[in-house]
C-alpha cells in the first residue's frame, strides 16, 4: 500500500498529519530558493530564518497567497520539500489528500492538484477545509442534522452549514488574518509615521489585539522606523489602536457567519442553534473573537482545543477511509 499523508497548504502554515501520528509537520508556507539554478535552500521556519541574511540570489517565496496558489512552480518545490520531510524518497511516492478552501475555483483546486504530482505524489486528492475541519472536530456530518464550523485563516474565512455529507450552505471571503496584519502596519503609518515589519504587525496582532472594544488596557513596545528619515526607535503602541486598526475586517469576517446561517434553510439553522457553531482556524485565536462572534450571531460558539490544527487533523482522519469517503473527495475534485 502507498503511504497516505493529509496535508493543508494553507496560506501563512503547512501542516501535515497521517492517519496513525495526527500532526507531523506545521511550517510556515515558504521556501528558499537559490535563483540561479532554482534549487530549495530552505523550507518553513528556516527559510523565514534566512531572509534578509543570505546573498541576494537566496530569495524567500510564498506560494500562496488567500488561499490560493500564486505560484505554480513554487509551490511544487515546497510540497517536494514537505515530502521529503516526512520520509518520501523517490520511491515512495504517496497518496496525498490535499485541503482546499470550499470556494476554491476549479483552476485552483487543479493548480494544487498538479503541484502536488509534480511534488511527487502519486495521487492527489482534495477535500473541502470546512468539511475537514467538522470531520476532525468530531462532528456528525452524515447525519440529517446541521453542524456549523467556521474556518478563520490567514488568508481566507470560510463558514459552512454541513449536513449528510456536504455544505448546504457557505460564507466565503477571501479576507483573514494576513489582512489585519496589513491594517496594523498602515495604522501604524497612518498614525505614527513608522513603519514595521510584516512580523511585528502580526505579533501586536496576537499580543494586544483584540476584537473586543472592552478590553482591558494593554499595550506594547515594538521596534519601528521613522518613515521620514528612516531612523530606528521604539513604538509604544496600545490595545486600542490595534482594535480600531483592524475592527473593520473583524466586523467582515464576523459578518460571514451570520450571512451563512440566514441563507441556511431554517431547520438547519435552528440545529446551529441548539448544537452552536465551531470556530477553528489560528484567525480564531484572536483576543475577543469569539465572544463578538456569538454576540453577533445569537448562536454558541464553541471553541476547541489546537484550532489551526483541526483541518489537517480532520484530513488525516479520512486517510483511514479513503475508499468509503470517495464521495466527500469527487465533490471536491470537480
Ligand atoms: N493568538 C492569535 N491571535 C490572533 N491571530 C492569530 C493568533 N494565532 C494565530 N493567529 C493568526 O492565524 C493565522 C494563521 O492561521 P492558519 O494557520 O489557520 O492559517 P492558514 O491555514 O495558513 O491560512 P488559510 O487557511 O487562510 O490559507 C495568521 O494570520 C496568524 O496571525
Ligand atoms: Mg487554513
Amino acid at each position: 500500500m502507498a503511504p497516505t499523508l493529509a496535508i493543508d497548504v494553507g496560506t501563512s502554515m503547512t501542516r501535515v498529519a497521517t492517519e496513525t501520528e495526527g500532526l507531523v509537520l506545521a511550517e510556515p508556507t515558504v521556501v528558499a530558493i537559490d535563483t540561479r539554478d532554482g534549487s530549495v535552500v530552505a523550507l518553513g521556519h528556516d527559510a523565514v530564518e534566512l531572509v534578509g541574511r543570505t546573498p541576494r540570489h537566496v530569495v524567500a517565496f510564498r506560494p500562496m497567497h488567500k488561499g490560493a496558489t500564486t505560484d505554480f512552480d513554487v509551490a511544487a518545490r515546497l510540497l517536494h520539500g514537505v515530502l521529503e520531510r516526512c520520509g518520501m524518497g523517490r520511491f515512495s511516492r504517496p497518496r496525498v489528500l490535499l485541503t482546499v478552501p470550499a470556494a476554491a475555483t476549479a483552476i485552483e483546486r487543479r493548480a494544487l492538484r498538479q503541484a502536488a504530482r509534480r511534488a511527487g505524489a502519486a495521487h492527489a486528492h482534495l477535500l473541502e477545509a470546512p468539511i475537514a475541519a467538522a470531520i476532525g472536530l468530531g462532528l456528525p456530518i452524515h447525519d440529517p442534522v446541521a453542524s456549523s464550523v467556521a474556518v478563520a485563516g490567514a488568508g481566507t474565512t470560510e463558514v459552512a452549514v454541513v449536513s449528510l455529507g456536504g455544505i448546504v450552505s457557505l460564507a466565503s471571503i477571501r479576507i483573514g488574518g494576513d489582512d489585519l496584519d496589513a491594517d496594523v502596519a498602515a495604522w501604524v503609518r497612518q498614525h505614527a509615521d513608522a513603519v514595521i515589519t510584516g512580523t511585528t504587525a502580526e505579533a501586536l496582532k496576537m499580543s494586544i489585539g483584540t476584537a473586543s472594544e472592552h478590553a482591558r488596557p494593554r499595550q506594547a513596545e515594538v521596534p519601528a522606523r521613522r518613515t521620514t528619515d528612516g531612523a530606528p526607535f521604539t513604538l509604544v503602541v496600545s490595545g486600542d489602536d490595534v482594535q480600531r486598526a483592524i475592527a473593520d475586517h473583524v466586523h467582515q469576517i464576523v459578518r460571514a457567519s451570520s450571512d451563512c446561517l440566514a441563507d441556511a434553510p431554517p431547520d438547519l439553522a435552528q440545529d446551529v442553534l441548539v448544537h452552536g457553531m465551531h470556530v477553528v482556524g489560528g484567525g480564531s485565536m484572536l483576543d475577543g473573537f469569539v465572544e463578538q462572534l456569538s454576540e453577533r450571531t445569537e448562536v454558541p460558539v464553541r471553541t476547541c482545543e489546537a484550532p489551526a490544527e483541526a483541518v489537517v487533523l480532520g484530513a488525516g482522519r479520512c486517510l483511514e477511509d479513503l475508499g468509503r469517503l470517495s464521495q466527500l473527495f469527487a465533490s471536491a475534485e470537480r
